[in-house]
């Protein structure tokens, strides 16, 4: 089976009240793990790569890493261009083999953000690419953007069926609380998402998938591994899981998941080398690595998003 677009999984995770989880990827392990969930899960995958992961990783690695995890597995996989921020990378990922873009012009005014997305969605459409675009501004840190709270905005779904109407896009990611990186509330801060905002989009909206970014959980299991072996994180909270099951049971049809698996992949990394100081193959120290992460995934997989048995 060939890299397919995400049209058919999202529709189905639409209809069926699930939704689809979007993991990001930057080498061998993370690619091996997160699809050998998804083999052992019989769920449907996105995998997104960012322009971090382009320059850490390069395009032709990640893009050939993961077709050899579409031979392996046999499981339907969506390659997705993750915050793309201009039309020449976005481009580039649809030119070099990607099945899905992101263009992120959530931080321009409304007719700006209309105008690239419609640019987009008019060269990638013809091409049998998707494209997803985003209203409304998550705070948090991703690659070297920093959103502070005060810059945050939520969605104003009194704008989203202009927005997609006149832009043509495929999905729509919106902003209702949740943020980028594992610092998403201040410590004390019960974790709030305006789950009001949603159900008005998705009244606005029917039948059309929209898309919640900076849905890490930060797994207080793994902070507690990582600070237990000689890391120094301080308290971080994370969007809890059942939130994120009622987002999937309403208009949200992808999830994206990045900074748990980071945590994953740390906490099993560094309580590997602290208990085996002598160590030094990589491969000792990355296969716990890859099964805390493919272990993770299938928990998102079936307790948290409901793909479990989607495929
Ligand atoms: O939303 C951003 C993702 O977590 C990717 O992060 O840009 O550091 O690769 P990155
Ligand atoms: P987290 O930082 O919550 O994992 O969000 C990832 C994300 O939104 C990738 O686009
Ligand atoms: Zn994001």
């Amino acid at each position: 089976m060939p890299l397919v677009t995400s049209t058919e999984m999202l529709k189905k995770a639409y209809e069926g009240g699930y939704a689809v989880g979007a993991f990001n990827v930057n080498n061998m392990e993370i690619v091996q793990a997160i699809t050998e969930a998804a083999k052992e899960e019989n769920a449907p995958i996105i995998l997104q790569v960012s322009a971090g992961a382009r320059k850490y990783a390069k395009h032709i690695y990640l893009v050939k890493l993961v077709e050899a995890a579409v031979a392996d597995t046999g499981v339907p996989i969506t390659l997705h261009l993750d915050h793309g921020a201009d039309f020449e990378i976005c481009k580039s990922c649809i030119d070099g083999g990607f099945t899905s873009v992101m263009i992120d012009g959530s931080h321009y005014a409304f007719e700006d953000n209309v105008a690239l997305a419609r640019q987009v969605v008019e060269y990638a459409h013809p091409r049998g690419v998707v494209v997803e675009a985003e209203l409304g501004r998550l705070a948090g840190i991703e690659d070297a953007v920093n959103v502070t709270d005060e810059d945050a905005q939520f969605t104003n779904p009194a704008e989203v069926e202009e927005f997609v109407t006149r832009t043509g896009v495929d999905s729509l990611a919106i902003a209702i609380g949740t943020s980028h990186g594992a610092y998403k509330f201040k410590p004390g801060q019960k974790p709030q998402l305006r789950f009001d905002i949603l159900e008005e989009v998705g009244r606005r909206l029917p039948g059309f998938p929209i898309v919640l970014h900076g849905a890490s959980s930060v797994i207080q299991e793994d902070v507690k591994t990582i600070n237990q072996y000689g890391g120094q994180m301080p308290d971080a909270i994370g969007i809890p899981e059942e939130m994120l099951r009622q987002a999937a049971t309403m208009a949200v049809c992808k999830i994206n998941i990045d900074s748990d698996l980071r945590l994953a992949m740390t906490a099993a990394l560094r309580k590997y080398l602290v208990e085996n100081p002598s160590h030094f193959d990589p491969r000792q120290y990355l296969s716990p690595a890859r099964d805390h992460i493919r272990d993770l995934v299938k928990h998102k997989m079936k307790d948290v998003l409901g793909c479990s048995g989607k495929a």
